[in-house]
């Protein structure tokens, strides 16, 4: 049945057969090209100049499903490296990659944009052909913007932890088959499982202080994954335009790269029972207007936007997975039973931990960099004017000096108060707790 969806048991939501290093015809060649050379283009502000004059390739060389995921990530990298690599921003992607990006998108169900797939999911490979890939020993990403371990680093820790995750799949999906048929041992040794494995991938998601620099991070890689959605912050308000030649196009807005269009971590959610509200609104106030009869808040939270940046077998996988998801309200009719209670509540308590090494990892690679950055911008010490070099290449996306607009992160959200609440609503279901 996971296979349905494009899973695998062994490797998630990471393709089964791994990603293409090239594609196959050399008519994409000039595309191989471009990537295999696109720091050096960002850094001479020779990329536009180049994407201009290529011609525009149909997608018709294009077979394999790997081969049309490699075009996607090519496309993807030449689109961002395109918008985001110049002195200020561009509005408009020309022909030469639109017309195919928007013909791929379509046909691999993703947005047009560097989404989680295009520079996690479809673009790493593994040193050693014979070692596991959920070994960040063992892994290399296939393109980069600035070609630093950094950004290799903050891609590949996401390798390894859907790596890691996914044998919590077929795992989870026994626990509910168990669930069906009563068998409380096996639901209960299930969640053991489960917890700690997410213990394992919280020490995963760690490991991502030891190679990306925050400094790094802020100011050189992270400016060319940003979104043209509620990220002001950004320099483009309006969108930006796909050329396809018809003279009719209109902006068009998306998020930029962000994780929470990790189909993993919306799974466990999903499996634990989980809910999401959007930013700002408590549960309680769902359940009172509830009760008050009165239509209970969207559910629609940025969490579901964002399974809209899956590939759409994972978006699928979710919302089938969601329909028959009852570990939660097994739990609660077995609550007597302390053994099935305490696996449970240990995997709340493990991923509501995830999210707080998160929450840390977001203070430090993105809140105070923007706080230096803003003090940084103020002060006129000869120190600080070398450092604004750095400031101005992080294009316009960090807070502006007069702090008018506001920090968002790549996705879109405003960061700290949606990821608390994302935490605290992952802590609060615990059974034992009530
Ligand atoms: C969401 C930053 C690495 C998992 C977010 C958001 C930010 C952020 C700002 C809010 C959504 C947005 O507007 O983009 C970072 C930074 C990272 C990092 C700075 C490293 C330097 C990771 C890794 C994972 C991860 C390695 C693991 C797979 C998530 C998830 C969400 C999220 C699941 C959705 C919120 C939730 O479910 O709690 N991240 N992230 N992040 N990130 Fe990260
Ligand atoms: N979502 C991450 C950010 O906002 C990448 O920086």
């Amino acid at each position: 049945v996971l296979r349905d969806y494009g899973i695998s048991p062994e490797y998630g939501f990471l393709p089964a057969q791994l990603p293409l290093e090239r594609l196959p015809d050399p008519y994409y060649n000039k595309w191989e090209a471009i990537v295999a050379n696109l720091q050096g283009l960002i850094l001479s502000k020779r990329l536009r100049g180049v994407v201009d004059r290529l011609p525009v390739l149909s997608t018709a060389g294009l077979e394999h499903d790997s081969e049309w995921r490699r075009a996607y990530s090519l496309l993807c990298f030449m689109a961002h490296g395109y918008i985001w690599g110049g002195n200020i921003p561009a509005e408009r992607l020309p022909p030469p990659i639109s017309i195919p990006l928007l013909h791929i998108s379509a046909y691999l169900e993703v947005p047009p944009v560097a989404t989680y797939a295009a520079v996690c999911l479809w673009n790493f490979k593994p040193l050693f052909a014979d070692e596991h890939v959920d070994n960040l020993e063992n892994l290399a990403t296939l393109a980069t913007f600035t070609g630093s371990i950094d950004e290799s680093w903050f891609y590949l820790v996401s390798v390894a932890i859907e790596a890691r995750g996914a044998p919590i799949l077929p795992l989870m999906l026994a626990a509910i088959q168990a669930a069906r048929i009563d068998d409380i041992d096996t639901v209960t040794a299930c969640l053991s499982t489960f917890a700690e494995r997410l213990d394992d991938l919280g020490t995963l998601l760690q490991r991502m202080h030891e190679s990306c620099d925050p400094h790094a991070f802020y100011y050189h890689i992270r400016p060319f994954l940003a979104g043209s959605k509620n990220m002001e912050d950004a320099g483009l308000p309006n969108g930006v335009i796909y050329e396809d030649g018809t003279g009719t196009e209109k902006y068009r807005q998306y998020s930029g790269g962000s994780n929470t269009q990790s189909s993993l971590i919306q799974f466990f959610d999903i499996i634990l029972g989980i809910e999401h509200f959007p930013t700002g609104e408590k549960r309680e106030i769902a359940s009172e207007t509830e009760q008050q009869g009165r239509a209970p808040p969207a559910k629609h939270n940025f969490l579901l936007e964002m399974r809209k940046y899956m590939p759409g077998a994972h978006r699928r996988f979710l919302e089938d997975t969601a329909l028959v998801a009852n570990i939660r309200d097994y739990v609660e009719v077995h609550r007597a039973n302390k053994e099935l209670t305490v696996a449970y509540d240990a995997c709340l308590a493990m991923l509501r931990a995830f999210r707080d090494k998160h929450i840390n990892i977001v203070s430090r690679y993105i809140i105070v960099k923007s706080r230096e950055s803003k003090s940084l911008a103020r002060s006129t010490s000869p120190a600080a004017a070398h450092r604004k070099v750095d400031i101005a290449s992080a294009s316009a996306m960090q807070n502006n000096a007069s702090g008018k607009k506001k920090l968002r992160g790549t996705g879109g959200t405003a960061l700290i108060s949606f990821l608390k609440q994302a935490r605290d609503e992952t802590g609060e279901l615990a059974i034992d707790s009530w």
